[in-house]
């Protein structure tokens, strides 16, 4: 595993490059197993969660090919083994996403159950009542979900418990293949979700109501897409790195954003007295940080309420703010392993249940800490590179993950970030 040094405080400059949306490339690349012929993915980020998905598909007996340096995913559909693997799902819980298309097109499949992670237990208890609606027989034995159409997929209504973006995922694969009409209440409305049904529509799909939190699919199956897929701009990673500039102090411009699906996030950063703009139709973001911050109280929602994702670099960047600012973590029960890794350089943050009090602003001074999940371990190097000396940040298998070469990206920017083998 590898970890990164950085010393700090850095000044950033210049212009970076959003890369693809990991959210929105897992579950269109897992759509292609409801094809039978090849298809095309452009602006595909260069993750391990890609090379995980990749490897799925390949031990499914698919065969892919990846042009690492131009982001172009090709997958040919040639299923044999309707099994996801505990040994590939255990590293990338979004390996869930194999179920909905193997039983869409297949009619069976056998696919590890995820078990928790560092930041909560995340059952996927809403996908499998919502396959048994469908007329889906579901056995979980010995670690796996065992799924078999009993007779045939019939739509019919469905309602989510609690908004769940991979469920609503699952959910759209089989309501496409099933027959007749399936109605999803209380779905998820996230750009990732709406991407994945406009691709679904592109090829013949009667899908109505993405974005809304009732999607309503007349079942009829799909054609060969006669185009590449494009994965559209990470919007995590965009906020990721307005935090970033307005930490550091340090304008930057953004580019390859998709402003009209930040409305929260970029709400909240102008809150705290950031100057952001928004230039070329929203695909440019202009961000110039503050002398002062305001604090915030914030809660994280499913969109287009504040993201989870985007929960821990707003927290280290309101250890800035002047005065106390608290934040409420709504989505995962554990979802706050990083307070005390920034406690260590110094943050005054103190968790009660699920809400964050933090008082600022503080000075943070570089020490080793450690990644314990992907979106904590952005915010760590966030937080190594507004530390005054040395920080070194380990397990970055994490990070990796997630974010497509981050550490390369702020070099260019002027960082001082080091990547080492650990
Ligand atoms: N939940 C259940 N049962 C279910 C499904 C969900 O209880 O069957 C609960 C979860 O435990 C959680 C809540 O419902 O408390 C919402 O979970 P959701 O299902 O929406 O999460 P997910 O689909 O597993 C996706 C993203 C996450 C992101 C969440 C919330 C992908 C591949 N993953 O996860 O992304 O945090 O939605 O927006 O799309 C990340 O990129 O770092 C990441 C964790």
């Amino acid at each position: 595993m590898d970890a990164l040094l950085i010393e700090g405080p850095s000044k950033l400059s210049g212009k970076v490059e959003v890369s693809g949306s990991k959210n929105s490339a897992l579950p269109l690349l897992f759509a292609s197993i409801l094809f039978d012929g090849k298809v095309t993915f452009e602006n595909i980020p260069r993750l391990w969660d890609i090379e995980t998905t990749l490897k799925l598909l390949e031990l499914m007996g698919c065969r892919t090919e990846w042009e690492k340096e131009v982001g172009r995913v090709s997958v040919f559909p040639e299923v044999k083994t309707k099994v996801a693997p505990y040994d590939q799902v255990k590293k990338m819980r979004a390996g869930i996403l194999a179920l909905g298309p193997l039983v869409a097109k297949y009619g069976e499949a056998k696919v590890s159950l995820p078990g928790g992670c560092a930041i909560g237990a995340r059952p996927v208890n809403y996908h499998i009542e919502a396959l048994r609606k469908l007329g889906v027989r579901v056995e979980v034995e010995e670690g796996y979900i065992h799924a078999s159409v009993k007779d045939k997929l019939v739509g019919t209504e469905i309602l989510f418990p609690e908004v769940t973006v991979t469920g609503t995922e699952n959910l759209l694969y089989v309501g496409v293949m099933a027959e007749g009409t399936t109605v999803l209440q209380n779905s998820a409305c996230e750009p990732e979700v709406v991407a994945l049904g406009e691709f679904l529509k592109s090829c013949g799909a009667n899908i109505s109501g993405l974005g809304t939190p009732t999607i309503t699919i007349e079942g009829g199956g799909l054609k060969l897409p006669s185009q590449p897929v494009q994965i559209p701009p990470d919007r995590i990673e965009a906020g990721t790195w307005i935090s970033i500039s307005l930490a550091t102090r340090s304008p930057l411009e953004i580019n390859h954003c998709d402003a009209s699906k930040m409305t929260s996030v970029l709400a909240a950063f102008r809150q705290m007295g950031a100057k952001i703009e928004e230039l070329n139709q929203g695909t440019t973001l202009k961000v110039t940080p503050a002398e002062i911050y305001h604090p915030l109280h914030i809660e994280t929602a499913p969109y287009p309420g504040f993201p989870t994702d985007m929960q821990a670099q707003i927290l280290t960047l309101l250890c800035l703010a002047q005065g106390r600012s608290t934040v409420v973590e709504s989505i995962f029960e554990n979802r706050f392993m990083h307070v005390a890794e920034l406690r260590r350089l110094g943050a005054q943050i103190e968790v009660n249940g699920n809400v964050a009090t933090v008082e600022g602003p503080v000075e943070f001074q570089g020490a080793p800490i450690m990644a314990t999940d992907l979106r904590a371990s952005a915010c760590l190097v966030l937080a190594g590179l507004i530390s005054k000396g040395s920080t070194r940040v380990s397990r970055l298998y994490h990070l990796d993950r997630g974010y497509q070469r981050l550490d390369e990206k702020l070099r260019r920017l002027g960082a001082k970030i080091t990547r080492v083998a650990e």
